[in-house]
């Protein structure tokens, strides 16, 4: 640590999340109008706008306070530690002689609670409380300078601390301390409360004790300050997701829509994880300047708009959310199906135009039906499931050998499929090779008066072919969501010869959205960006090898994204040895061309080895997690 550092911490609000006199009306029996007041007046106090003895005078006064609470307003204070200080307890013990607590609260109660931290009574300076004969707080030691205003300067000038001195509090009288010059920096700290005079007037902010602990040079002590990593969220990412960035303590900048490639360039300088949705191109060029990204989130089924390459060559772990619509696809698909059986298209066109049309002509249940499926991936099976509980007859084809859900058939060839279903549906993934997957020969195969639907990819389905198939009455009816060309934004004109057919249910591109599928794709998303940036595991990550990683228990990770060259786990295994470090527990993962390898290891070791990790040829990216 850096040598001549002391910190002075505030108590109140500050090391715990309360104030220890509101806490303590609490639990004196009173009413909340008591309690009410007693928070005025902290408030006031805190904000510099009263005297400070008389609000404390005051409180004490409404408190009336028996001896006989102090065991319990310890208990409850100290299960009120705040998180980032019980997060560092470690690290406070090791240091308690450089740290001492100055406050105006009452060392009967403050020295209990801080000793739990590793801290040392003699280090805490805090007002002490009188009792009357009867056991009831009557007042102060008034000759404490704590119990007024300008008490913590004249305590923290006394000390006469060998170095420079770092205040860490949330209220004016511990900026009071720094502008009275008795230390060199101040932090208003902000994980509790965050009081506006007091950020106002700082210099530093610290939304939590690593912030501090990093700001002042403790490398290594502690945790990564969660308030310097940056998210950058565009195109209305949904607010879940908003809310687990900030929950985490990440800072959030969220943009309506997208961004261009140079705006895209500039703001990812400093940027540390960024959402997209579909509209934002991620190419090479936008993340060149990307030095701190750690991981990209495409809050959305595909990544066609991302360069994966790019991101690999970084060492930039892509996610996205693949499963999170499959049911909304789902259960448009079955609504479908059931409304071509019926004819419904062309009844809807004709009730439009004022016709009506009562007959059953061609209208038939589902029940008892056969439905073809191509593609039986996560959409197939699930769409398998709740078509057999309709009474359908499922039959299957897919490239990969698949396990057949309930009574669902598989069939041997395409052909199959297409000549005994009564309707066909199509949910093969957009490898390039799909292209004109169903075209005029598949159409022709189908049985006549079949229903037909593509909800996967616009290219799979040779468009014009339908179009013959739906106007000369062969097939019943098509259900088609994606095209081969659509448009960019919405209230541009869609054009399309299928749109002019009463018999075509052409929707725009939405089998996945639904209010249930976005809120799903924001919270999927965000917990395996966070998931990551804690722990590093890459579970469902699109371009990173797959490891999911056990907690990091008392130990440091070492996280290395490397090219997938022979000897890169020898090379990291030198360094651990050379340097002496005990290494608890080690996962590799490599893929074509990327290779992840995670290493716990003991806290104490030297910067050096890190430098050396760095430096190992091949090395995209490096970071330690501790
Ligand atoms: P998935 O990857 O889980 O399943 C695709 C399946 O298709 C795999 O089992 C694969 O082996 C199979 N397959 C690929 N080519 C094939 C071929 N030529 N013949 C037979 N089987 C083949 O994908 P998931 O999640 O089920 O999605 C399916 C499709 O739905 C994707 O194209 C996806 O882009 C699209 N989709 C469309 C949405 C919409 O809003 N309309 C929303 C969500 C997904």
């Amino acid at each position: 640590m850096p040598a001549d550092i002391f910190l002075v911490l505030d108590f109140d609000s500050t090391l715990v999340r309360v104030e220890t006199l509101e806490l303590a009306a609490e639990l004196v029996a009173g009413d909340a109008g008591m309690r009410e007041r007693i928070k005025k007046i902290t408030d006031q106090a805190m904000a510099g706008r009263m005297d400070f003895r008389s609000a404390l005078t005051q409180r004490l006064q409404l408190l009336h306070l028996h001896l006989d609470l102090l065991p319990k307003l310890i208990a409850r204070l100290q299960s009120k530690i705040t998180p980032s200080f019980a997060s560092n307890r470690a690290f406070l013990a090791a240091n308690a002689d450089r740290i001492h607590v100055v406050t105006s609260a009452f060392q009967q109660v403050v020295i209990p609670v801080v000793e739990t931290l590793g801290l040392r009574a003699d280090h805490v300076h805090a007002n002490t409380l009188t009792f009357d004969s009867t056991g009831y707080v009557n007042g102060l030691d008034w000759n404490n300078p704590l119990s007024a205003d300008d008490g913590k300067a004249k305590i923290v000038t006394a000390l006469n601390l060998p170095g420079e001195i770092a205040v860490v509090g949330d209220g004016w009288s511990d900026y009071e301390i720094f502008r009275a010059g008795a230390a060199q920096r101040f932090y208003a700290f902000t994980e509790n409360v965050q009081r506006k005079e007091v950020i106002k007037a700082a210099k530093n902010i610290a939304p939590s004790f690593d912030e501090v602990l990093y700001d002042c040079g403790f490398r290594g002590a502690l945790s990564y300050p969660k308030n310097r990593l940056k998210v950058l969220l565009l195109e209305n990412i949904h607010a879940d997701a908003v809310a687990a960035f900030e929950q985490e303590g990440y800072v959030v900048e969220s943009v309506a829509g997208s961004l261009d490639e140079t705006q895209l360039a500039k703001k990812l300088m400093d940027v540390a994880i960024i959402g997209i949705r579909s509209k934002t191109q991620l190419t090479e060029q936008a993340l060149a300047s990307a030095s701190r990204l750690l991981a990209v989130g495409a809050f959305c089924i595909g990544t066609n708009q991302i360069d994966l390459a790019a991101c690999e060559h970084k060492g930039v772990a892509v996610f996205n959310a693949p499963f999170s619509n499959t049911r909304s696809v789902v259960e448009l698909a079955l609504a479908e199906i059931i409304l071509l059986m019926r004819c419904i298209p062309e009844k809807l066109r004709l009730m439009d135009q004022g016709v009506w049309d009562k007959s059953a002509k061609a209208a038939s249940e589902v029940r008892g039906k056969r439905l073809g499926i191509v593609g039986y991936g996560n959409i197939g099976m699930q769409l398998s499931v709740l078509a057999e509980s309709l009474g359908m007859e499922v039959c299957f084809y897919d490239i990969a050998e698949k396990l057949a859900l309930g009574r669902a058939r598989k069939c041997a060839s395409l052909d199959e499929l297409l000549e005994t279903s009564d309707a066909v549906t199509v949910h093969v993934d957009g490898r390039p090779e799909n292209a004109g997957l169903i075209g005029t020969r598949e159409f022709a195969r189908m049985r006549a008066g079949s229903v037909f639907l593509n909800l996967s990819r616009g290219h799979v389905v040779d468009l014009e072919a339908l179009h013959q198939q739906l106007d000369s009455g062969r097939l019943r009816g098509a259900a088609v969501d994606v095209f081969p060309e659509e448009p960019r934004v919405n209230g541009e004109t869609f054009e399309h010869t299928l749109r002019s057919l009463p018999n075509a249910l052409l929707t725009p591109h939405i089998g996945g959205s639904t209010l249930e599928a976005q809120q799903d794709i924001g919270r999927f998303v965000s917990s395996r960006l966070i998931d990551f940036i804690n722990t590093g595991s890459t579970e469902n990550s699109v371009n990173f090898p797959a490891l999911r990683l056990p907690p990091q228990a008392e130990a440091h990770r070492l996280i290395h994204v490397h090219e997938n060259v022979p000897g890169i786990l020898a090379h990291i295994n030198q360094a651990l040895a050379a340097h002496g470090a005990n290494i608890l527990g080690q996962y590799l993962k490599t893929q074509e061309r990327i290779g992840y390898v995670i290493t716990d290891i003991n806290r104490n070791y030297s910067e050096a080895l890190l430098e050396d990790i760095r430096r190992i040829p091949h090395t995209l990216r490096f970071r330690v997690l501790y």
